[in-house]
């Protein structure tokens, strides 16, 4: 898709003195007193706050927090602590300006936070007044907020509509450069790794990356569900009995194309779900009616990690067993090193995953982890984002 990128303003001189509107996904997690307990979202934001200011721009950045109510005002909505936050992480202060739809006061090479961009009235169903609003604030928009990019809200979809200029931001265009990689035009061969407690959260994606990966990989209670499907049986474990049809139409499909989706040989299996419960590996065939399967077995894991070795591409979202107790956390952990290990592009993005990539301490060996939660399980279902899609029309006219 094309887009303008803010970058080549930039490089092309053509953000100088200009006024630039950078909305940011700066939604960090707080504890009860407002402490960030985890800044990545603020560190992915610097290079285009950085880029705005060394190109002699004044800029305006702007973020939600939470969901709070529009026009209704409260400390714990304040983006005070990202301000202070980003401030250290810049060196030099970063000014919060709150009420600023009627104008903001700000000059070339200065920075300023506008306070949480939810509190403005119409900005979650993007109404038309404040989206031209909005727009009158710069020359240019630059949508960096990979987060948020599945909203079609005023400073995420709006102002693209009205700004001079709409421009994607070198996070959300490195986001969309890794997902064209890995979706549109992936070396091959391609595989998946669906994993997550619910088929049912999980449905469309699976529907739609049938339709394109040589393999795909289920974990957790999604591939308890397939096991159901094929047959196999396994006890008391999560699983949703009415989405088995949906599985084995997935199977089905995958199969019609000559691809696969690997079920399990082996699993470890427990009589409860507890940090100190006895782990017993078993065969897939041999689950008795009182087991819970919380992880692939080893035989599986070696399996899965042969194919992920010879992998083109691979797309990773979910952990495939209950990875936050070490013994059902094996299954997990050669995933990941398996990924760390292949030559492969990949592209991983989901909580749990991240989690994951932290525990095991692979984050530099992925070739790219995803800012986006809900944003990237969208991309995954096939869905066309807002962001993309408003700035592709701008980019066009
Ligand atoms: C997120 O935390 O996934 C993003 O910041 C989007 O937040 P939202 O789901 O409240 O839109």
């Amino acid at each position: 898709m094309q887009f303008i990128r803010f970058s080549d303003l930039c490089a092309n001189g053509q953000a100088k003195g200009k006024r630039v509107f950078i909305r940011a996904d700066l939604n960090v997690p707080q504890d009860d007193e407002g402490n960030i307990t985890e800044d990545t979202r603020i560190r992915a934001s610097l290079p285009c706050i950085r880029m705005a200011l060394e190109a002699g721009a004044a800029v305006m950045v702007t973020s939600h927090l939470g969901r709070p109510t529009e026009g209704d005002f409260k400390p714990e909505d304040s983006l005070s602590p990202v301000a202070a936050r980003l401030g250290e992480l810049l060196g030099r202060e970063v000014p919060l300006v709150s009420n600023w739809l009627d104008g903001v006061e700000v000059q070339p090479g200065e920075l300023v936070l506008l306070e949480n961009c939810r509190l403005n009235v119409g900005e979650k169903k993007n109404k038309p007044e404040l989206a031209e609003q909005l727009g009158k604030l710069c020359d240019i928009f630059v949508h960096d907020a990979f987060g948020t990019a599945h909203r079609a809200e005023g400073t995420t979809y709006g102002i693209a509509q009205y700004a001079p200029v709409a421009s994607a931001g070198p996070l959300l265009a490195a986001e969309m450069d890794a997902i064209g990689t890995a979706l549109a035009n992936p070396k091959r061969p391609l595989i998946a790794i669906v994993a997550g407690s619910k088929v049912s959260t999980k449905l469309t994606i699976l529907q739609s990356l049938a339709d394109k990966v040589d393999g795909l990989i289920v974990g957790g209670g999604i591939a308890n569900t397939f096991m159901l499907a094929e047959g196999l049986h396994i006890g008391k474990s999560l699983a949703e009995g009415d989405l088995v049809d949906e599985a084995k139409k997935v199977i089905a499909k995958m199969k019609e194309r000559g691809a696969e989706v690997p079920i399990p040989v082996d699993v470890v299996t427990a009589k409860t779900f507890a940090a100190d419960a006895a782990a017993v590996i078993k065969d897939a065939g041999d689950v008795a009616e009182d087991d819970m399967i919380l992880d692939i077995g080893p035989k599986t894991a070696q399996l899965l990690a042969d194919k992920l070795k010879a992998a083109g591409t691979i797309v990773w979202n979910g952990p495939v067993g209950v990875f936050e107790f070490d013994q059902f956390a094996h299954g997990t952990e050669t995933i990941a090193r398996a990924i760390a290990d292949s030559d492969a592009f990949s592209i991983a993005g989901g909580g749990d995953t991240l989690a994951a990539i932290a525990k095991y301490g692979i984050d530099q060996d992925v070739s790219y982890i995803s800012t986006g939660g809900g944003a990237f399980l969208e991309v995954l279902e096939g869905k066309t984002l807002p962001a993309f899609e408003i700035l592709g029309k701008r980019a066009a006219a």
